[in-house]
């Protein structure tokens, strides 16, 4: 009989998401590939078989019966590295001030540049891997962290150097974003903080970032200086993303479109064109739920519509001084409350479709034979409690690269 490191057997439910190794959409959203009675057994750190009753010997075994296991969450759009909380700004959002009256009234993304670029490499790395702690006690194994914070570039590189150091220490692997295009800094014009993005940042960024993304909104930037951002990025070999269309619509999503993005993200108010554009393109559409939630707007992304119109879509956390949420599993449970996502859709966005959203489809997102063996066990009967029973942690085991970490 074989050997191998982990075996987890007998789980009531083993949801794989086996299926295609692209964007998933429409019905194959709703498949996640369940095996009743399930096994999974792990070597090195890979998955070496998927199915049930699997005969290996094993180091450690897990008796899974009656509960649910799933490839590890992958949360695929963060803003990990900050220093500045906002707690403040619940007392005005409470009295009805909108995310635009919040920034004009000096909150917002500058007070927190402010505090973030005081604070010293140790500080922002130490806050950022508390952060990372709680997500893994969730059940993400893998996240995204966009840099944004800085708006200069001493501070941008110094965020992205952060980013790097977490990936390199912290078990959550870090995929790092360079979002230097999060708002315009006081001290310049639009236009000259683009050239100051894209002549100076880019060239250094680069080499600590895979993508590249620009909040396209109006009082941000407009759709013609994030192409020219994205497009410079490109060059550089950064795969563009866009903050698009959270607070109007700008045509962000078009735009995702023509330039290629590999996602177009928030989309709160994505117009009927934007989406059947990010259809024709397969741009995956990153839905972000807490911001709406704790912005208390009652309307939240499209999703049904663009599940409908053959968009993918991905679900991620957003984590920042606005949206401060590390919880994976409360974006499933908001996903289908709100959005009206069936569980089923929403495992799929926060695994293997979030897997696409950061290009990490091929050794992530789902169980399957050669995978990374990055797994959660969940202390649940089967997928549908994991927003059914809600506001609390299902996660009982992380399993992140073959290691046993909770
Ligand atoms: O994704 N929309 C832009 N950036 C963040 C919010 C940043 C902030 O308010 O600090 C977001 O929601
Ligand atoms: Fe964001």
């Amino acid at each position: 009989m074989e050997k191998v490191d982990v075996l987890i057997k007998n789980a009531n439910e083993l949801i794989t998401l086996k299926g295609p190794n692209s964007p998933r959409t429409r019905k194959e959203m709703g498949d996640v590939g369940m095996i009743k009675n399930g096994s999974v057994a792990i070597k090195n750190g890979i998955i070496v078989g998927v199915g049930k009753n699997l005969s290996y010997k094993a180091e450690t075994v897990f008796d899974a019966k009656g509960k649910t296991v799933m490839p590890g969450l992958v949360d695929p759009h963060t803003h990990l590295v900050f220093s500045g909380s906002r707690e403040f700004e619940l007392d005005w959002k409470l009295r009805g001030l909108s995310y635009i009256d919040i920034k004009k009234k000096g909150g917002g993304i500058t007070y927190t540049v402010e505090k973030t670029r005081k604070a010293s490499p140790t500080k922002l790395f130490g806050e950022a891997r508390g952060r990372l702690d709680r997500m893994l006690s969730y059940g993400t194994t893998t996240c995204e962290a966009k840099s944004g914070y800085g708006l200069n570039t001493e501070t941008e590189l110094k965020i992205l150097k952060v980013q790097k150091k977490l990936d390199d220490t912290h078990p959550i692997d870090l995929v790092s974003t360079f979002l230097g295009a999060h708002a315009v800094p006081k001290e310049y014009s639009a236009s000259e903080y683009v050239k100051i993005v894209t002549d100076e940042m880019l060239p250094k960024a680069s080499k600590y970032a895979e993508f590249c993304d620009v909040f396209c909104e109006k009082g941000f930037f407009t759709p013609a200086q994030s192409k020219k951002i994205l497009e410079e990025g490109k060059k550089y070999g950064l795969m563009p993303k866009i903050h698009a269309d959270e607070i109007m619509d700008t045509g962000a999503a078009s735009l995702a479109s023509d330039i290629g993005a590999i996602s177009a993200e928030h989309l709160l108010m994505v117009s009927d064109k934007g989406i059947r554009d990010m259809a024709k393109k397969c741009v995956i559409g990153v839905m972000l739920p807490g911001t709406p939630f704790c912005l208390m707007m009652k309307d939240y992304a499209p999703a049904r519509k663009m599940i409908d119109s053959g968009v993918p879509i991905a679900l991620a956390t957003d984590i920042n001084p606005n949206c401060y949420v590390e919880n994976m599993q409360f974006m499933i449970q908001l996903a289908c409350f709100n959005m009206k996502m069936t569980p089923a859709e929403a495992i799929c966005a926060s695994t293997f479709n979030a897997a696409c959203a950061i290009n990490r489809q091929d050794i992530i997102g789902s169980l399957e034979e050669g995978k990374q063996a990055d797994i959660i066990i969940l202390d649940v009967p089967n997928h549908l409690h994991v927003p059914y029973h809600f506001g609390v942690n299902h996660v009982e085991k992380v399993i992140k690269k073959g290691c046993i970490l909770i």
